[in-house]
């Protein structure tokens, strides 16, 4: 498979690094939603430590890919019987993910430094808090951090659905592009 995108396919670089997002976006969703069941202390904290390591993540892997995708567009949309119209709301979906995958680490990362904690990089450094901790702006920018990964992992779901219309129902290759191996 080659590395670059053609006019009619993704190549191997922006599929994997479609992949490897989706991974670590279901990664940090799960660990953000369940991880209060976790016995407060030591699990508790590693639990954080996987979420903010998975979310912070999701931003590296975005600036690479906004990087990439700026040196190798996408390739250009299937045809569908939906048209011009069905290419649009293609197109609006995958710019709102976009902008939710900035957005929601980035919040993340304002509820860390609300809460005046330190922000881990992979456990090899920490950056300190700017702020001094306010507990009433923290408990706002978490509930605004979880109604945005919510908005995400909502809109990929629906983005997947459609995916599956295209594959199982109008029988194009709009899905098989986009898996690894195959659909060129
Ligand atoms: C795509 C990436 C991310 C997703 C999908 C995500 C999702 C979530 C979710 C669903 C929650 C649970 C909110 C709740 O139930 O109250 C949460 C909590 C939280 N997130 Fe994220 N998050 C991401 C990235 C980040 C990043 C980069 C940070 C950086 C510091 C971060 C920091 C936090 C903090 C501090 C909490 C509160 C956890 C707690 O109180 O135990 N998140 N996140
Ligand atoms: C967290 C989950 C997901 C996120 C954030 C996400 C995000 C994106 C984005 C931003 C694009 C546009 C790529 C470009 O710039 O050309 C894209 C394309 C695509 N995604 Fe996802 N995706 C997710 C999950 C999935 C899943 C589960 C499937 C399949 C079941 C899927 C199938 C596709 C396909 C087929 C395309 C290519 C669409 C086209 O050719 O127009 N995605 N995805």
């Amino acid at each position: 498979m080659q590395l670059r995108n053609s006019a009619s396919g993704y190549g191997a670089i922006s599929r994997s690094l479609h992949w490897i997002t989706v991974f670590l976006v279901l990664i940090a969703w799960a660990v953000g939603t369940f991880g209060d069941v976790l016995p407060k202390g030591e699990a508790r904290t590693t639990g954080l430590a996987v979420h903010i390591a998975a979310g912070l993540a999701v931003l590296v892997v975005l600036a690479v890919r906004l990087v990439w995708r700026a040196t190798d567009p996408p390739p250009l949309p299937e045809p569908t019987t939906f048209g011009r119209w069905g290419d649009r709301a293609s197109r609006l979906a995958h710019y709102t993910l976009y902008a939710l995958l900035l957005l929601v680490p980035v919040v993340g990362i304002a509820v860390q430094f609300a809460r005046g904690a330190p922000l881990p990089l992979f456990g090899l450094a920490d950056i300190a808090s700017p702020w001094t901790a306010d507990r009433a702006f923290a408990r706002s920018m978490k509930e605004v951090h979880e109604v945005l990964a919510n908005a995400l992992v909502i809109l990929a779901a629906l983005h997947a659905a459609a995916a599956l219309v295209h594959h199982w129902i109008l029988h194009d290759r709009t899905l098989a592009r986009m898996l690894p191996g195959s659909g060129r």
